[in-house]
C-alpha cells in the first residue's frame, strides 16, 4: 500500500495534488512519499521483530540523501556496493557499524576506505577477494570483518538480468565449495570471517525460493558450527517484490516472515536483511508531461518528456510500470492500479520518450485514456532503481526529486542544469 491515490478525480501524493507539484517543480519529476517510505521500512522491521534483525537498506535502489536520512533516523543501516555508495550512506548519517559492503569487484582503495570507516562487515564474494581484503587490512594494521556470500543455487524465478541465486551467476561462492572455503580461511591474520550472506535475486514474487535458500544456509551454518566455526550472523539479502502490476502482486512481508521465522528463531546468530525495492519501490512516482502525439503506421505514440535516461527499467528488463493521467476524465478515475484496467473510450498507445533510440519507451501497446498535449501522466512504482539508474544520455539533465510529507513538498534534489552536464570537463 502507498500514499499515491486519486482524490476528487485527480492524483495526489499524500495531501498534495500531482499537478501542483509538476507546476511548481517542472517535469520530469520524481515525487517521493515520506509516509510510504517509513511505512514500508516499519513493516519489515515489525514483521521480523521476533529475531531482532539488523536492517540494511540497499542504497542502490534509491540513494537520495534525504530519503536515506529518514531511514537512518529510524535506526536503519545500509547495504552498499561501491565507494560512492559508502560515501553516500555516511553523508546521510548512516552509522558505520550498521553498514555492510557487498559486490564482486571491490578495489583496494574501496576496501581501504571501508576498513578505515569501521564498517560492520564485508560481504565477500570469492577466494581471491577474501585474500585481498586480508592483505589490505594487514597493510593498514587492522582486522577486517566479513561474511562469505554463498550462492545457494535456488531459482528466484525473476528476470535473467536480476537473478543472482542460481549457480553460474557471478555472485557468491558455490554452496558445494562453502565448507572448504570457510576451512581454508579459518585463520587469516587480518580478516575475521563470522557471517554467511545470500541474496537470491530481485524482485522475487514467490516465498519458496527464500525458504529453500534459508534452509540450505541454516544447515550449512549447523555444519560449520559443528566444525568449530563461530558464525555470528546470517544476512538474508533483499529482493522482496512490490506491486507493479496489481495491488496483490507481491506477498506481504508478514507472510515472508511467517514462513522464515520458524527456521530462524532461537538460533545463536544474528539476522540481517538488505531490502531496497520493498522500501523504495512504491514510495515514488515519476511525473511526466505529454509533449506530442503521433501516428506511425498502425501505431499510436504518446511522446512524453521523460525518457529511458530517467527510467530505464521498461527497456532494460521489459518491466511494467502502471502509467495513467493525473487528471483523467471522470469515467477513467482508477479505483485500483491494475495492469488489466481497461480505460473507457481509451486507445492503445506506446508511451515513448524524447531519446533517439527505438528502445526509449515507458509503456508499450498500453490501453490508456485519451490524452492531449500538456497532459500530466504518473508513472507509478518508480522509487526503486528509477532515479538511481538514471543517466545523462542524450545530454539530458537528470530530473528533480521532491519529498512530500502530508501537505508539504520539499525539493530534495534540484534539476540538473546544462552547466552540470559539462562541469567535470571544464578547467582541465
Ligand atoms: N542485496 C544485494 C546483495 C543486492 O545485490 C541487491 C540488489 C539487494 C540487496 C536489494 O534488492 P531489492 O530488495 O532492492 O530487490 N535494477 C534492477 C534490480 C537490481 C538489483 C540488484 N541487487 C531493477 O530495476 O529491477
Amino acid at each position: 500500500m502507498d500514499f499515491f491515490s486519486y482524490k476528487n478525480g485527480e492524483l495526489y501524493c499524500e495531501d498534495v495534488p500531482a499537478e501542483k507539484l509538476a507546476a511548481e517543480f517542472g517535469t520530469p519529476l520524481y515525487v517521493y512519499s515520506k509516509a510510504t517510505l517509513l511505512r514500508h521500512y516499519r513493516q519489515i522491521a515489525q514483521a521480523f521483530a521476533p529475531v531482532n534483525p539488523t536492517i540494511c537498506y540497499s542504497i542502490k535502489s534509491c540513494g537520495n540523501l534525504h530519503v536515506c536520512k529518514l531511514l537512518a533516523g529510524e535506526g536503519c543501516g545500509f547495504d552498499v556496493t561501491s565507494g560512492g555508495e559508502l560515501f553516500r550512506a555516511l553523508q546521510a548519517g548512516g552509522d558505520p557499524k550498521k553498514i555492510i559492503y557487498a559486490g564482486v569487484g571491490k578495489t583496494d582503495g574501496e576496501i581501504r576506505d571501508a576498513i578505515n570507516t569501521g564498517i560492520a562487515a564485508f560481504n565477500l564474494e570469492s577466494e581471491e577477494e577474501i585474500e585481498n581484503v586480508d592483505r589490505v587490512a594487514g597493510q593498514l594494521g587492522k582486522t577486517a570483518i566479513g561474511a562469505i556470500r554463498i550462492n545457494p543455487d535456488v531459482d528466484p524465478k525473476t528476470h535473467i538480468k536480476t537473478a543472482t541465486g542460481k549457480k553460474e551467476t557471478k555472485f557468491g561462492v558455490d554452496i558445494e565449495r562453502a565448507e572448504r572455503v570457510f576451512e581454508q580461511y579459518r585463520t587469516l591474520k587480518h580478516l575475521r570471517i563470522g557471517g554467511v550472506h545470500i541474496h537470491i535475486g530481485s524482485p522475487v514474487y514467490e516465498i519458496q525460493p527464500y525458504i529453500d535458500a534459508v534452509k540450505k544456509i541454516v544447515d550449512l551454518i549447523d555444519r560449520l558450527t559443528a566444525r568449530g566455526h563461530k558464525i555470528e550472523w546470517f544476512d538474508m539479502g533483499g529482493g522482496f517484490g512490490v506491486n507493479y502490476e496489481r495491488p496483490d502482486q507481491a506477498f506481504a512481508v508478514t507472510e515472508h516472515a511467517k514462513a522464515l521465522l520458524p527456521l530462524l528463531m532461537g538460533k545463536p546468530y544474528r539476522i540481517a536483511l538488505e531490502p531496497g525495492r520493498y522500501i523504495a519501490g512504491n514510495s515514488a512516482i515519476l511525473l511526466t508531461r505529454v509533449l506530442y502525439r503521433k501516428q506511425g503506421g498502425e501505431k499510436k505514440f504518446v511522446i512524453v518528456d521523460a525518457g529511458m535516461n530517467d527510467l530505464i527499467r521498461p527497456t532494460l528488463y521489459d518491466s511494467y510500470h502502471f502509467v495513467w493521467p493525473a487528471k483523467p476524465d471522470a469515467a477513467n478515475v482508477p479505483a485500483e492500479r491494475r495492469k488489466d484496467l481497461a480505460p473507457v473510450n481509451g486507445e492503445i498507445v506506446d508511451v515513448v520518450g524524447p531519446i533517439c533510440e527505438s528502445g526509449d519507451f515507458l509503456a508499450k501497446a498500453r490501453p490508456l485514456p485519451q490524452t492531449t498535449r500538456g497532459d500530466l501522466l504518473g508513472v507509478f512504482t518508480a522509487g526503486a532503481y528509477g532515479f538511481s539508474m538514471s543517466s545523462n544520455y542524450n545530454n539530458r539533465p537528470r530530473a528533480a526529486e521532491v519529498l512530500v510529507d502530508g501537505a508539504t513538498a520539499r525539493l530534495i534534489r534540484r534539476r540538473e542544469t546544462y552547466e552540470d552536464l559539462v562541469a567535470a570537463e571544464r578547467g582541465l
